[in-house]
């Protein structure tokens, strides 16, 4: 167990995707400095990130958004240095954990490995106090997973997507629409002036993975690009507004995303929701857990600006990591793919 009187420090790196994020941290909630450069602009002209390119703007610029948050100087002060281990693009991953190791080497502080996943699920609790055990929703653009969460080192994988993620589900279809990257959030802006049920009548809506026994918390998004699709180049002449695709779209989605935790809500008779990840700045997701109050059911969602990639979440889960003793060393490796034990029976 990793002890030190007073606060701990734990400077953050985030450099899974394409976000090079640094955060100075304290006790896993004081956020005290915070950094991100976002590439979002240079994948554009690609309608999706490059990995070639995301790992060299990471080492073009961690140096630069390191600087910002923390001097040189100062990095003798730190109690730790959390970086992301993955899952995420392998050679963007590198470009953090080696800046993290140098750090970690030359100060001679822990190395703190942390999950990606396990810190977008910590991204809310730096902003309020939640009780265990929870229900917890990871969308985003690689992954989607629910949990079943008893404390921060305990829970087990409910379900997750059998093919796309969700937030992949609505980068592909702004692609096909024209609309550019990232989609999520172009969608949601244009379904703010949007009607579904112009473009989706209810007895069309398409019937996505139903909840029978083995899928009861499973996803699926492959099959909603496809539906779409047939369905605006079938609708001839009577040319619909983008609007109201984007509205229908994002109710499917979104809907799936609320219908399958909330199978787990109510088999587990739990009354706290947590939905992280970039797909959780939704603004029709948050409206609609919003509602599930009424019925005594408690969401938290971190703000808009750390539902994303950023530094902050590692460094917080970093904070519990090493409360728990969990350190790297000088041999730590990153990994690119997420391998869970799965208690479910798909
Ligand atoms: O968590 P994140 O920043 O990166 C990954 O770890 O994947 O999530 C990015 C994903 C993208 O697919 C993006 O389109 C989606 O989150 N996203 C949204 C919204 N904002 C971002 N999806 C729906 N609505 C949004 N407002
Ligand atoms: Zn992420």
């Amino acid at each position: 167990m990793y002890t030190k009187e007073g606060l701990m420090r734990i400077l953050g790196i985030e450099t899974s995707c394409d976000e090079t994020s640094v955060a100075l941290v304290e006790d896993g909630k004081h956020i005290l400095a915070e950094k991100t450069f976002s590439q979002v602009a240079i994948h554009r002209e690609f309608d999706g990130v490059v990995p070639e390119i995301a790992s060299r703007q990471h080492l073009a610029t961690i140096l630069q958004v390191l600087e910002a948050v923390i001097q040189p100087a100062d990095l003798n002060s730190l109690d730790g240095i959390a970086v992301t281990q993955g899952p995420g693009l392998i050679g963007s991953l590198l470009v953090g954990l080696g800046v993290a190791k140098a750090i970690a080497y030359k100060t001679s502080k822990p190395l703190i490995p942390v999950n990606h996943i396990e810190a977008h699920l910590y991204a809310p609790h730096l902003f309020a106090e939640i009780p265990f055990p929870y229900v917890g929703l990871v969308a985003s653009g690689g992954h989607t997973l629910l949990f079943f969460v008893r404390s921060f080192y305990d829970y087990d994988l409910l379900g997750s997507t059998i093919d796309d993620a969700v937030g992949e589900a609505f980068d592909k279809l702004a692609k096909v629409l024209g609309l550019g990257y990232p989609g999520g959030p172009i969608i949601d802006k244009l379904a703010q002036q949007g009607n579904a049920h112009r473009f989706l009548p209810e007895k069309k809506r398409p019937q996505l993975l139903p909840d029978k026994d083995r899928d009861r918390y499973n996803f699926s998004y492959s099959g909603l690009k496809t539906a779409f699709t047939y369905r605006i180049q079938h609708q001839g002449n009577t040319s619909c507004r983008i609007e109201d695709i984007c509205a229908a779209f994002q109710r499917e989605a979104i809907e799936l995303l609320l219908r399958k935790s909330r199978n787990a809500l109510d088999d587990t008779g739990i009354k706290t929701f947590v939905i992280s990840g970039g797909v959780s700045a939704n603004s029709f997701l948050r409206e609609r857990v919003r509602e599930w109050e009424k019925e005594g059911i408690a969401t938290f969602m971190a703000p808009l600006a750390y539902c994303g990639d950023n530094a902050a979440m590692v460094a917080g889960r970093g904070y519990q990591n090493a409360l728990q003793g969990k350190f790297g060393d000088m041999r730590t490796d990153a990994f690119s793919r997420l391998e869970f034990v799965r208690k479910g029976k798909r």
